[in-house]
């Protein structure tokens, strides 16, 4: 069943037009990955799903639900469900990383004792790859440490839904295969969609269980990996084989 459905979604800038009567679905319990070049429009496609922005013209469900039609409250109960890990890390600089990721705990769970919280905060570090950093402050690290506090911070409240706008853009390749690799977990083990943005071609047939490739605002192609070689689409097979054509 699908976790998240655009359908025939139009959103403009000024005279630009980003998103163009877009049709996406991303199935539930799965890693969907949306792959495009820069400028294609993919960071506007979460900020639409997010309700950051609103589309000009279509609409968006999630879980059945289209969240513009609910109160400001609903709304913002209803986007809970979703952990977003941002393009560019967006941790709280006066905090240190142990507050940064602890944040959502003490908001959403009050009745946690700080033993509880201590433990969840360095299991997800470490599962990240990160160790003994709990007290260093975000200026401290390396981007793509700040990066994997990001994410840990954003899966913290077990959403349904986890988002990643370009998880592996300012990483090395083993942090990449790692953050790769917490989507397949989190996927298995707590039955959660994973939807990633990504340019990085053998990580997305690594992860994605359904990859889609948009090009000037449109969804081009869309399916497996496999599916995905077969198609006969030239700027499909050009994006694929590694020649992405300039910023749109
Ligand atoms: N708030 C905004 N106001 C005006 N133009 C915008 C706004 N947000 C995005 N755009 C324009 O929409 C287009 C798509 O932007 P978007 O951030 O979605 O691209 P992207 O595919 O995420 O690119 P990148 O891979 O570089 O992150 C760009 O031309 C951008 O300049
Ligand atoms: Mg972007």
């Amino acid at each position: 069943m699908t976790m998240i459905q655009l359908k025939n979604v139009t959103k403009s800038f000024g005279t630009k037009i980003v998103i163009d009567d877009l049709n996406l679905e991303i199935p539930r319990n799965k890693v969907t990955v949306i792959m495009g070049g820069s400028g294609h429009g993919k960071s506007t496609i979460i900020k639409l799903i997010l309700g950051f922005i609103k589309p000009d013209a279509g609409e968006i469900i999630i879980d059945g639900i289209n969240p513009l039609t609910l109160s400001k409250k609903e709304r913002r109960d209803m986007l809970k469900m979703i952990g977003m890990s941002f393009q560019y890390s967006a941790l709280f600089d006066s905090m240190s990383v142990y507050e940064n990721v602890a944040f959502a705990l003490r908001e959403h769970h009050k009745h946690l004792s700080e033993t509880e919280i201590s433990e969840r905060v360095v299991n997800i570090l470490n599962r990240l790859g990160l160790y003994d950093i709990e007290d260093k402050m975000p200026s401290e690290l390396s981007g793509g440490m700040k990066k994997r506090v990001g994410v840990a911070r954003a899966v913290m409240l077990n959403p349904k839904i986890m988002i990643f706008d370009e998880p592996e853009s300012g990483l090395d390749p083993i942090t990449t295969t790692a953050i790769g690799n917490l989507m397949i977990e989190m996927r298995d083990e707590f039955n959660m969609t994973c939807l990633s943005i990504s340019h990085h071609i053998p990580n997305s047939n690594r992860i994605g269980d359904k990859l889609a490739m948009l090009y000037r605002g449109k969804i081009i192609a869309e399916g497996s990996p496999e599916e995905l070689q077969k198609l006969p689409n030239p700027i499909l097979q050009q994006f694929i084989n590694g020649r992405v054509e300039g910023p749109f």
